[in-house]
């Protein structure tokens, strides 16, 4: 198709970059500052006055302001296509809109939450749900989906926490980097080396840009205040890695940092995002936060917040009105100068001509029904949500439930607790297009696997009635836990403890089972002290999702190895958090002999460590062995050691590189993880898993981050979680200067992410 002569731009035989300058060329300043205006559920009728004078670009579908946990009407592909067509046939230059949606853990299929994708330490898993999850939105005609969400998160009073990827910066890095390669289908559709994206490609947002995990006592929205050293080398690392990745969009957080509203933060938007990383997509603000620098007393009014926020490098503004209000009123009094317009503007059409929607902006109503919830997309739901499910305690090998050749289930099994019945509640927060009816609760996937069973159920309404039932049973599966409503956006809480009642319940049915095993569904990493002793097992399953009855029970029966890993360290009680594995070492570290730790009412160290999660069989870690003993200046150190399955049954072994340097010239991390290598072991065998060793994967980052590669000696240890098994050490030649990358440069080995 040739563009006609009045709109040079639609040749999609030119480079993105020409469309793009034609199509600002030829917008008048209130149109170009309608690109960078973001509203909340258009109408085509309603708004038709605004969409023919091109007053919005982009529009988000969501339900309000705390969206995560309020369901909504959703978005169908004719409402879309009807927005679209009076986007394109009623405005002076036909120019298509950006419809965004949280399509945060899956769309339809529901995935388990970004906390329960991490425990499986699958960064190609989490690429496949990401994937999915953009076919299925792209059918519905959503093209930009505000996740993932790379906020390292150390606080679980922090509801957020279930949006995150757990405590580690490297595993924040990696899976991230992996979600948005899936919503933007790297591997099999897009980007596809010109720039442009596939028809079921979405748009990924790294959000919320930077340090939003650090709200202050977990309170969400509260301040922040950090180190430029830890937010280079903790916060800004998940961000390097989706920038790296290609991310398309990056939202600004809402909180203030040092003071400074991360919406008006010039330093660490422009200067340090779009200048030192390079990136050159647009930044959209969070919901309201452009307004909202009036609340935090930066701004007098919108009209200041809209030149702040831009100045600061905000290129779109999320609902407030504040830009579509004042922007061109700003340029022509000359207080915002008309090139950060255009600027901004250039980044929105870029998108959109990437995304192919200036070529074809229609969805085919008819796609939803072929890709929503297909049998291969249930199947990988079940594959994660096994995946999420984290063994932490086996007394006596109550787990799993059936011998190796699938024989021996239990007579009788009694299913009780809230979550033995949950549909809608197993999805967890922003699970805004699942549907409850298409989840698969605990409990009927114990009656579906256990067919000779005799298997009864109740949802813990009547404890009592609960406990009579229990008594009978061979074998009580009590599925407890938080309520989605508890965690997510806006959902802080201040005890880390189970919800009222449910451990005098677990307490209870402890006294009356034969033998109780405990599932702990959740979503946040919660203190489980008080259930140290009671029962005979214990698992925790971050919100499964609509496959989470069965992945729950294929691990509880055996079916699927116990293959789960802790992404945030489990406290014993709330007091000690913040908890987590990176620590810095303190100049009076714990005398081994001496007390456990600083509390004189508690031990310091975490109920369970990062990374910990036990499988079905016994494994064996051999010494850790290096090619050399030094690493020199362009080198590389093969980092091997041997595993072994010394049990019965198949297994899936998560080993760990954890690196600790012993001098440099700041005081680093006790214990940085550095790699990760899931292994499938037959009983009985023995692999060599191999790691290679290199400076990026060592070196840290300076306060304005440059990299350094300081050398000196390493202790590198391998072993299935943080704090244990076996180490070597690495003598580290220095790097000329100490010092070889500068701000934003692309790392040549993907371990620097
Ligand atoms: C506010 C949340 O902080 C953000 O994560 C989300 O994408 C927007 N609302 C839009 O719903």
């Amino acid at each position: 198709m040739t563009a006609p002569a009045h709109r040079p731009w639609l040749d999609r035989t030119l480079p993105v970059a020409e469309r793009v300058a034609l199509l600002r060329a030829a917008m008048t300043l209130e149109e170009k500052v309608g690109q960078l205006v973001q509203v909340a559920n258009p109408d085509p009728v309603r708004d038709a006055d605004a969409l023919a004078a091109g007053a919005f670009g982009t529009c988000i579908v969501a339900s309000g302001e705390h969206a995560g946990n309020v369901r909504d009407a959703g978005t169908q592909a004719e409402a879309v296509n009807a927005l679209q067509r009076a986007a394109v046939e009623s405005s002076r230059l036909g120019v298509p809109l950006v419809v965004a949606r949280d399509v945060i853990h899956g769309h339809r299929t529901v995935f388990p939450i970004p906390l329960g994708q991490a425990a499986s330490f699958d960064a190609d898993l989490v690429r496949a749900c990401a994937r999915v999850a953009a076919r299925e939105a792209t059918a519905d005609g959503v093209r930009w989906t505000f996740a993932p969400m790379l906020d390292v998160a150390q606080d679980p009073r922090w509801g957020r926490v279930a949006e995150s990827w757990g405590e580690d910066a490297w595993l924040g890095a990696h899976l991230g980097a992996a979600a948005v390669e899936g919503f933007q289908g790297a591997d099999d559709a897009g980007p596809r080396g010109d720039g442009t994206f596939a028809a079921d490609a979405l748009a990924a947002c790294a959000k919320h840009y930077v340090g939003y995990g650090l709200a202050q006592g977990g309170r969400d929205y509260a301040e922040v205040d950090v180190g430029p050293r830890t937010l280079q080398n903790r916060h800004l690392r998940p961000f390097r890695a989706a920038v790296d990745a290609g991310v398309a969009t990056v939202m600004s957080a809402f909180h203030t940092l040092d003071t400074v509203p991360m919406t008006a933060h010039e330093g660490l938007l422009r200067a340090h995002l779009k200048g030192d990383l390079g990136f050159a997509g647009p930044v959209v603000s969070d919901w309201d936060a452009v307004g909202e620098l009036v609340r935090h007393g930066v701004a007098h009014d919108t009209r200041e917040a809209a030149s702040l926020a831009l100045r600061a490098g905000v290129d779109v503004d999320m609902v407030t009105g504040a830009y579509g209000g004042h922007l061109a009123d700003l340029v022509r009094s000359g207080e915002v100068p008309e090139e950060l317009v255009d600027d901004a503007v250039g980044r929105v059409l870029a998108l959109k001509v990437r995304l192919g929607l200036l070529d074809d902006p229609f969805t085919d109503p008819a796609r939803a029904a072929r890709v929503h919830l297909t049998t291969e997309h249930r199947a990988l739901a079940r594959r994660a949500a096994a995946s999420a499910v984290v063994l932490l305690r086996d007394d006596d090998g109550v787990l799993p439930l059936l011998a190796p050749d699938g024989t021996g289930a239990p007579a009788r099994v009694h299913v009780t607790g809230p979550f033995a019945t949950a549909r809608a509640e197993l999805f967890g927060t922003w699970t805004l297009d699942g549907r409850g009816e298409d989840a698969v609760p605990i409990a009927d996937a114990v009656r579906e696997r256990l067919a000779g069973t005799e298997v009864t159920v109740d949802d813990g309404r009547w404890p009592d009635a609960a406990l009579v039932a229990a008594r009978e049973a061979d074998v009580v599966l009590a599925c407890v836990g938080e309520h989605p409503m508890r965690s997510g956006e806006a959902n802080s809480v201040t005890s880390l403890e189970l919800p009222p009642g449910q451990v005098e319940q677990l307490e209870a049915l402890a006294r009356v089972s034969r033998r109780l095993v405990v599932v702990v569904v959740t979503g946040r990493p919660l203190a489980l002290g008080r259930l140290a002793h009671l029962g005979d097992a214990l698992a925790l399953v971050p919100h499964p999702g609509v496959e989470g009855g069965h992945g729950v029970v294929d691990v509880l029966t055996g079916d699927v190895p116990a293959s789960g890993r802790l992404p945030s360290s489990i406290p014993w009680v709330t007091g000690q958090v913040p908890l987590h594995h990176d620590h810095l070492p303190t100049g009076r570290p714990l005398d081994p002999g001496g007390p456990v730790g600083r509390y004189r009412d508690h031990q310091d160290g975490p109920m369970y460590p990062f990374g910990f999660g036990l499988g079905y069989a016994p494994v064996e870690y051999g010494a850790l062995e290096l090619s050399s003993s030094r690493l020199e200046r362009e080198g590389r150190v093969a980092a091997r050691v041997r595993v072994a399955n010394r049990g019965d049954r198949p297994t899936v072994e998560t080993v760990q590189l954890y690196a600790r340097a012993r001098r440099a010239s700041v005081s680093r991390p006790v214990s940085e993880l550095v790699g990760v290598r899931r292994v499938e072991l037959a009983p009985g065998d023995e692999r060599v898993v191999s790691f290679e060793v290199d400076h990026g994967l060592l070196a840290h980052r300076d306060a304005v981050g440059h990299t350094c590669h300081e050398g000196g000696r390493f202790v590198l240890t391998a072993g299935p979680h943080a704090g244990a098994g076996s180490s070597a050490e690495l003598d580290v030649v220095p790097a000329p200067h100490g010092r070889t990358a500068e701000p934003g440069e692309v790392p040549t080995h993907s371990s620097d992410r």
